[in-house]
């Protein structure tokens, strides 16, 4: 009987415990929830750090253009960064599913995205651009392209554009560094990318040139979920740090011209 009578007794307090522990759970989980923008004052920047001079990886950490502008922007707001690094074509879904809270990744501002994101207001222009071999390259123009094989990182504008070249065989690498690998190995006939990244692989691969024509041009921004409260604030923040030569300074800082 006594035997019985303190299995209920300890039954009894498991229970309890379990529920004081459930509701401790429920609770911190409500807490983190609602953190996502004010409490735990921790941003997830959701990036693709194969992108020199915007977003690259130097002694183990994300550095460039992105980083610093982003690390400025949480600065001035009152949160702290957390640069996740993924693959290019998963930051949107990244930012509608909440596991980050924004995007941030040399992304150019297209409709077709803007479908799924807002977009902040653009920091930065860019153009994508053509690389070829220097020597004996069948491409020489934008025209050239027709029929031709072309390397792109997947899922960006550059990918897009070549999608329209006539008869053009697109090879999608994930990384725009192995599409400029496939070009000097003579595997592909160009690549399109944006500029800056592309005089970073120019700079680092003798024997590829960029074309002076060029695609139409871009403007970067940053992207957050639909409705983000956040993106608000975002353009405050960034406005103020274009206005006082912030943003100016940052990206002198990585592209001398
Ligand atoms: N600007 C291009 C786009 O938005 C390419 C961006 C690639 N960025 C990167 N971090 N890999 O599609």
């Amino acid at each position: 009987m006594k035997k019985i009578l303190s299995a209920i007794l300890a039954g009894a307090m498991l229970c309890t415990s379990a529920l004081m522990f459930s509701a401790c759970g429920g609770n911190a989980s409500s807490t983190a929830d609602s953190s996502k923008t004010e409490d735990a004052k921790v941003l997830h920047m959701a990036t693709n750090a194969a992108f020199e001079p915007y977003e690259y990886v130097e002694s183990n950490e994300v550095v460039g253009i992105d980083a610093e502008i982003a690390k400025a922007i949480c600065d001035k707001l009152g949160y702290q960064l957390q640069i996740d690094d993924m693959e290019f074509d998963a930051i949107i879904t990244a930012v509608t599913t909440g596991k980050a809270d924004f995007g941030m990744a040399g992304m150019t501002i297209t409709d077709e995205r803007k479908q799924s994101v807002d977009f902040t207001d653009p920091y930065t222009n860019a153009v994508q651009v053509i690389i070829v071999n220097e020597e004996d390259s069948k491409v020489a123009s934008k025209a050239d392209l027709e029929g031709k094989a072309i390397g792109v990182q997947l899922g960006t504008t550059g990918d897009l554009y070549v999608s329209d070249v006539n008869d053009a065989k697109v090879e999608r690498f994930s990384k725009g560094a192995d599409a400029v690998l496939a070009l000097t190995q003579g595997k592909v006939d160009a690549v399109v990318i944006d500029n800056q990244p592309a005089k970073a692989f120019v700079a680092q691969n003798p024997g590829i040139k960029i074309l002076e024509e060029d695609f139409a041009n871009e403007e970067y921004a940053i992207c957050l979920a639909k409705g983000n409260e956040l993106t608000a604030k975002f353009n405050t923040a960034l406005k103020e740090l274009k206005d006082d030569g912030t943003v100016d300074s940052i990206i002198k800082k990585y592209i001398k011209e």
